[in-house]
């Protein structure tokens, strides 16, 4: 199948989070299943340095945003057989020190930044010579796409155009803006009603992809279901309730390539479920790194995460300063809200033995943080998928997850499965119950035949990319079948 994938993030290109790393993964596990893979994302500051590859492809677009005409270039990379990258290279939106805000601000443009790229992937789709069977948008930076495939077949005679699926990695985030937002797309008055573009008087750009897509999808079973309901909906639940036939949840797959103990260039050294000694060294190293006091028989806890209202910070402030009167270290690499920031840095000031922060964005660190730790804590508040938890699982560190979405789809409790438990959950939303979570996993640690069989069950379990693109393919199919 010939599949156009667009997103605002791509691995290894850019990234703010984990659609980043599925968006990568997912085009190589489709061009490796023998399918052609191309993705479009924007030509952010930095790439074109850092990828010499990348060659100018003979394409101009000249399209209009609103009252204007803004052109743009296209730049390509193959990055292996059946996988192609576009970038969109248009300076004044893409050109910038941050892919959404600076300084905890959002981009006062986004509308514009986001809706001519979809334009672009719109374009794209319908007058490549490579002509997509699917084009598949990710997240509302990409969302309209689906409104503006069926506006130009309906209106401007584009015969036959490919069928679409819209994955939504995280509803919290809608790209709504003010009602004059509309104008920037083009299309006509008759679009921006309460059942397709409007909400509450703005544009809704993630709203519009679940109203116009073929297929819908969310990136866990569990958040599927969640995300119908008032309480998890973000007032998106009635329209999606409404798509519910067409509408699917797929765990995330992890890239096994880039997260495997046993091969990772980033770690002191490597190790595996038989070869178990070198995570010892690992942890040893994380300590040193941290300027933690080196010793192999303290609990390590980490996190890796943007620190953001959805993953659970407060109450992971709340649990740790409960919890710090034991004998255990805490290490965090984060960056977000400021506020969050200086929780955890206050923490670090108030028990310097025991908690180090690392405030920042750093690929190599979180790669030794999930080798080195013994524990993972992800207490989010709602975790569409998650990746850390399932990463946590192959690097033998023992996840601490609230159930909720995709952290509940991947991680096996012992009151679920005592044979084969390879991390700890809770359910109830407090810092109590991520303290008591914690508390289990000291009781673990003590038992070191149990503390192997966990880590031994989370490093045989399996999320590979295989069983995920089976899935993407079926969905795939399906909306071929029902392109409306
Ligand atoms: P989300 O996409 O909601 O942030 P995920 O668990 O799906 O959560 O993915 C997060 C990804 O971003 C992981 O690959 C994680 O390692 C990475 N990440 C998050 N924060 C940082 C950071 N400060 N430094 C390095 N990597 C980070
Ligand atoms: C979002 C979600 C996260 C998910 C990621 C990739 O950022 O917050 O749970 O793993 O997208 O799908």
């Amino acid at each position: 199948m010939k599949v156009l994938l667009a997103s605002s993030e791509v691995h290894p290109f850019s990234k703010t989070g984990g659609l980043a790393d599925m968006v990568g993964a997912l085009g190589k596990a489709l061009a490796r299943a023998g399918h052609e893979a191309r993705i479009v994302t924007p030509l952010y500051r930095g790439i074109y340095e850092k990828f010499p590859g990348l060659k100018p492809e003979d394409w101009q677009f000249d399209l209009p945003l609103g009252a204007k005409q803004i052109q743009g270039k296209l730049f390509s990379l193959d990055v292996e057989k059946n996988l192609t990258i576009y970038f969109v290279e248009q300076d004044e939106f893409y050109n910038r020190a941050g892919i959404y805000l600076e300084n905890d601000v959002s981009y006062a443009d986004n509308a514009e930044r986001f809706i001519f790229f979809s334009k672009c992937a719109a374009h794209l789709a319908r007058y490549l010579p490579w002509q997509p069977e699917i084009v598949h948008v990710h997240d509302w930076q990409a969302a309209i796409v689906p409104a503006l495939i069926l506006h130009q077949r309906q209106n401007e005679g584009w015969g036959n155009p490919p069928a679409t699926c819209l994955t939504i990695h995280n509803l919290a985030y809608q790209g709504t803006f003010p009602r004059e937002a509309f104008a920037l797309t083009n299309l006509p008055q008759e679009f921006f009603t309460p059942e397709r573009m409007e909400f509450f008087d703005h544009l809704n750009c993630l709203k519009t992809g679940i109203a116009f897509a073929d297929a819908i999808t969310t990136v866990s079973p569990r958040y599927a279901r969640e995300i119908m309901t008032e309480e998890y909906g973000c007032a998106l639940d009635g329209i999606l309730r409404k798509r519910k036939n067409s509408f699917y949840g797929i765990l995330n797959g992890v890239d096994y390539e880039e997260w495997n103990p046993a091969s990772d260039k980033f770690l002191d050294k490597n190790f595996s479920a038989t070869r178990l000694g070198g995570k010892t060294a690992n942890k040893l190293a994380l300590q040193e790194e941290f300027h933690l006091p080196l010793d192999k028989n303290i609990p390590l806890f980490g996190t890796i995460s943007r620190l953001a209202e959805q993953k659970g910070v407060d109450i992971q402030l709340g649990a740790l300063e409960e919890m710090l009167s034991t004998d255990i270290q805490f290490v965090l690499l984060g960056s977000g809200a400021t506020a969050y920031e200086r929780g955890y840095q206050e923490l670090a000031r108030r028990f310097p033995t025991k908690v180090a922060v690392r405030v920042g964005y750093d690929e190599t660190l979180a790669h030794r943080i999930e080798a080195g730790c013994d524990f993972y804590l992800m207490p989010s508040r709602f975790e569409p998928s998650g990746l850390n938890q399932m990463y946590s699982l192959r690097y033998g560190t023992i996840p601490i997850v609230r159930a909720t979405g995709g952290l509940d789809d991947s991680v096996i409790d012992m009151t679920e499965d005592a044979d084969c438990a390879n991390g700890i959950k809770f359910r109830e939303y407090s810092a109590r119950a991520l303290a008591k979570a914690i508390r289990k996993a000291l009781a673990i640690y003590q038992q070191a035949e149990l503390m192997r069989r966990y880590r031994r069950n989370g490093m045989k379990s399996d999320f590979s990319w295989n069983r995920t693109v089976a899935e993407y393919l079926r969905v795939y199919k399906t909306a071929k079948s029902a392109t409306r």
